[in-house]
């Protein structure tokens, strides 16, 4: 992600196609710490949705995240992402085990969220 008004590469989002046949999908981001805290963040994710929903015709998309990680959390709440599981010590994350959380939304969801919307109106 670019943020314009800086005229800097500030972030990276992006978007899997799980199952073709399910309609289904995954999305995950990263941003420079130096760019947190603005909503950059949840922009960019919310762009990933309306790309996956709006223009590709999936039925459900998920985000993933280590239990402890909050901000990741907050924004997939802020998103409209419902928690699905929450798995514990199912990984081992640098020596300790670790617990991990997954987020999901459907397209009926992310559309009463936003009932004017139509097409991806995003550059992406
Ligand atoms: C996950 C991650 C992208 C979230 O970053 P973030 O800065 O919290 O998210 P946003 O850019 O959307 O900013 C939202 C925050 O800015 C605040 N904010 C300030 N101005 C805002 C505005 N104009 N619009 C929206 N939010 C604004 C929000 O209230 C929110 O703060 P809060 O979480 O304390 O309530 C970031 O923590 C990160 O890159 N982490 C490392 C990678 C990672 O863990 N990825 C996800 C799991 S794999």
């Amino acid at each position: 992600m670019v943020w314009r008004e800086a005229g800097k590469v500030v972030g990276e989002v992006g978007l899997k196609w799980l199952s073709r046949e399910h309609r289904q999908g995954e999305t995950g981001f990263v941003f420079n710490p130096d760019y947190h805290g603005r909503g950059l963040a949840t922009e960019a994710a919310e762009a990933m949705l309306a790309l996956g929903f709006d223009n590709l015709g999936w039925h459900r998309i998920i985000g993933s995240c280590d239990a402890r990680n909050q901000p990741s959390v907050r924004l997939m709440e802020r998103i409209g992402m419902r928690r699905e599981a929450h798995f514990v010590h199912n990984e081992i994350i640098k020596g300790e085990w670790g617990e991990e959380f997954v987020y999901a939304i459907l397209d009926h969801e992310w559309k009463a969220r936003r009932p004017s919307a139509g097409p991806c109106r995003h550059t992406c």
